[in-house]
């Protein structure tokens, strides 16, 4: 089965990245999401995002960047959407219910070879397939944000994935010129669940006083090269985001990963960081 088409469901931050990326490649991608005012939107700033980015850069042409749009349809009925890909990328919000739901749906919409496949930044892959019947075909593709322009891929093989969906899989994702890991299920996987801990870590240090958030920052970008410091980047993540993986990895895997107290204290007031305006620092 040679792969040509492709669903991308849920057309946020990361749905409307990896259509981009993917199109890029050459493949059609028909890209769902709940209203087709939303769909317009997000095409209209993938557009943009080629001009800004791609075009003015000459890193294509402004044929290039036509063609790549073309190939990106909008569609609100999934139902339509699946009916000729073969490879499914859910990018659904972070939520279990919503994605084993969907996954269920889509293992009965869909032929017997197609990928199914969960863009999720924490879940684990085993269990978003619980509700589903093949559940050799549902696998972990883990993009990171900006999908366009980051080099990873992390391939997330659940407790039942088949090993020829891992190799098809992997295939599609160096097609997208990424480097690919491949890790076995665990909530977080390697990614998440890493940078999770050191940005718990550092807000534990800056809780007790042992530096300023700057310092923190500036002790991690020259000490690791990091490009950025834990905070800022809890900031520009979204400390719910952060507060909200910690709670479930402290559910799956112990109390260890349990988040911060402040970090608790800071999502019930709405520092947010930079979706805010107000964090560990203000913007
Ligand atoms: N934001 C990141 O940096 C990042 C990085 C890697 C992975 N992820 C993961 O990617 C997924 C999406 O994250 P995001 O940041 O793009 O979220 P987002 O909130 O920006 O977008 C989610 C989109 O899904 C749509 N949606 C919700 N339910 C739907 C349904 N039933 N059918 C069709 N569309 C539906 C919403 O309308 C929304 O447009 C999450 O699982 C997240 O954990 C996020």
């Amino acid at each position: 089965m040679k792969i040509k088409n492709v669903c991308v469901i849920g057309a946020g931050i990361m749905g409307s990245g990896i259509a981009q990326l993917i199109a890029t490649h050459g493949y059609n991608v028909n890209l769902v999401d709940v209203s087709e005012e939303l769909l317009k939107k997000v095409k209209n700033s993938i557009e943009i995002n080629l001009e800004r980015f791609f075009v003015a850069k000459n890193k294509i042409t402004k044929e290039e960047a036509e063609k790549i749009l073309n190939r990106i349809s909008l569609n609100v009925n999934k139902h339509e959407a699946v009916k000729d890909v073969q490879i499914v990328i859910e990018a659904v919000f972070e939520d279990m219910d919503l994605k084993q739901q969907l996954f269920s749906e889509l293992d009965n919409l869909c032929k017997k070879d197609v990928i199914l496949a969960s863009n999720t930044s924490s879940l684990s892959i085993t269990d978003i397939a619980l509700k589903s019947k093949n559940q050799e075909r549902i696998i972990g593709i883990h993009f990171f944000n900006p999908a366009p322009v980051m080099k990873l891929i992390e391939l997330i093989k659940g407790n039942n994935t088949s090993d020829e969906i891992v190799e098809k899989s992997k295939l599609f994702s160096e097609s997208l010129n990424k480097t690919v890991v491949t890790v076995n299920d665990s909530p977080g996987f390697v990614t998440t669940r890493l940078i999770y801990v050191l940005c718990n870590e550092a807000i534990n240090l800056f809780t007790k006083g042992i530096a300023s958030a700057k310092d923190i920052d500036t002790a991690c970008k020259l000490a690791f090269n990091f490009p950025m410091g834990p905070l800022e980047l809890s900031d520009l993540v979204g400390n719910d985001i952060y507060y909200h993986i910690g709670r479930y990895l402290e559910e799956e895997l112990g109390q260890k990963y349990q988040p911060s107290p402040l970090l608790q204290e800071m999502v019930e007031s709405g520092l947010l960081g930079r979706k805010t305006r107000k964090g560990f620092y203000e913007y």
